[in-house]
């Protein structure tokens, strides 16, 4: 047996500083730990999706992966109790004249136990399945479920669902965000481009995630989706938003891998408010849902709003109720975006996932993606 050839971490006394550190010995990446007066050492590569073990937290014995969480035994590289075959490679230490040695050679191979995949994550369908045009609406009003109120913006949005039905012979289908429990974006991504994972890393953490039935519609069944929005402070609803920021992850596939999740799917707004500012909350509406790769029908949004001086929220709603016109509008921008979702469908490919740098922002490949730290996983 080939002798081992032991690797200098540097003076014990200065490793006992910290209790949890990442280090690059060679070619190796280690997560090397100290607690109780003694050092483990383990690969500082998770299993998950290639975590930095060392820039993680002690908890007891255990090392706690600092982008999802999962555990490990800080000597052994096995995994929490009842995850023990979940394992990274653990590595032998000693302590010789003031210094901490390594051997790179592990002690015990990496072994990735199976994770089934969630539905969410199987691939998206180049072609859409035939049958009736799939018309999503999704509602980011807030209201008291158990005392709901008239919302205009779903009023309105009821009519264009309603409308892509009866004049289409579409499939609807409503999502009320009020109806739906879910966290807020945890900032995987803040944490590196690579934390944040598709299906959603809360997705993945949590099986009873609420936007599970939003990313299914709007990644997997519809061809058409319209959003309908109040205007809260010049803004749209901070539901709105609470389920954009969730949607990082389909963007950052595109930085990451260049798959695009979302083709040849059509998107357009209903936005009413009391007061103004219909082209700013369009503006943000637009913009984001164009980085995800949708496409717009002609004239992509309907509003409504009294307006600065003729606020007057005792008469909106019934202004709304009495508006033929503006239901109407909402039947028409339907009829608009299940057109454009048909004129897609013919033209198919329009949007593929060959085009060059789409929704990077025009960068380079590499550019500004730093991959994790990779480690030999024999
Ligand atoms: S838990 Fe370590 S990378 Fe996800």
């Amino acid at each position: 047996m080939a002798e081992a050839q032991w690797l200098d971490l540097g003076p014990v006394e200065q490793l006992q500083q910290k209790s949890l550190q990442q280090l690059t010995v060679g070619k190796t990446v280690i997560a090397l730990s100290y607690a109780n007066g003694e050092f483990g050492a383990i690969s500082g590569v998770c299993n998950h999706v290639g975590g930095p073990l060392g820039k993680g937290c002690l908890e007891g014995d255990l090392i706690v992966c600092p982008w999802h969480r999962w555990r490990y035994d800080r000597k052994t590289g096995s995994g929490e109790p009842g995850y023990e075959e979940e394992r990274v490679p653990g590595y032998e230490i000693k302590i010789e004249n003031g210094h901490l040695w390594l051997n790179p050679t592990p002690l015990t191979k990496r072994h990735k136990l199976p994770h089934p995949a969630l539905p969410l994550a199987r691939p998206v369908k180049a072609e859409r399945d035939p049958g009736a045009w799939r018309v999503l609406g999704v509602s980011t009003t807030v209201m008291e479920k158990n005392y709901p109120r008239y919302s205009t913006s779903e009023t309105l949005l009821q009519a264009a669902l309603d409308g892509a039905q009866q004049n289409h012979g579409a499939q609807t289908q409503l999502l009320r965000l009020n109806d739906l429990k879910f966290r807020n974006c945890e900032g995987y991504y803040s944490k590196s481009s690579h934390a944040c994972t598709w299906p959603c890393s809360i997705t993945q953490m949590d099986p009873n995630d609420g936007l599970t039935p939003v990313y299914e519609a709007m990644v997997h069944w519809a061809d058409v989706i319209l959003l309908a929005t109040p205007i809260r402070w010049g803004a749209p609803s901070s539901l709105y938003f609470k389920m954009v920021e969730r949607m990082n992850c389909i963007q950052n596939q595109i930085t990451l891998f260049n798959k695009i999740l979302i083709q040849n799917k059509v998107i357009s707004f209903i936005i009413t408010g009391g007061q103004d500012n219909i082209q700013a909350v369009a503006g943000e509406m637009l913009a984001f849902f164009s980085e995800l790769g949708f496409m717009f029908p002609p004239f992509p949004y309907i509003a409504h709003s009294l307006g600065w001086e003729a606020e007057n929220m005792e008469r909106n709603m019934e202004f709304v109720q009495a508006s033929a016109e503006l239901k109407s509008g909402a039947i028409d921008l339907a009829r608009r975006s299940v057109e454009m979702a048909e004129r897609l469908c013919a033209a198919a490919k329009i949007v593929g996932d060959k085009m060059e740098r789409a929704g990077r922002k025009a960068h380079r490949d590499k550019q500004n993606v730093k991959k994790p730290e990779t480690v030999d996983h024999s």
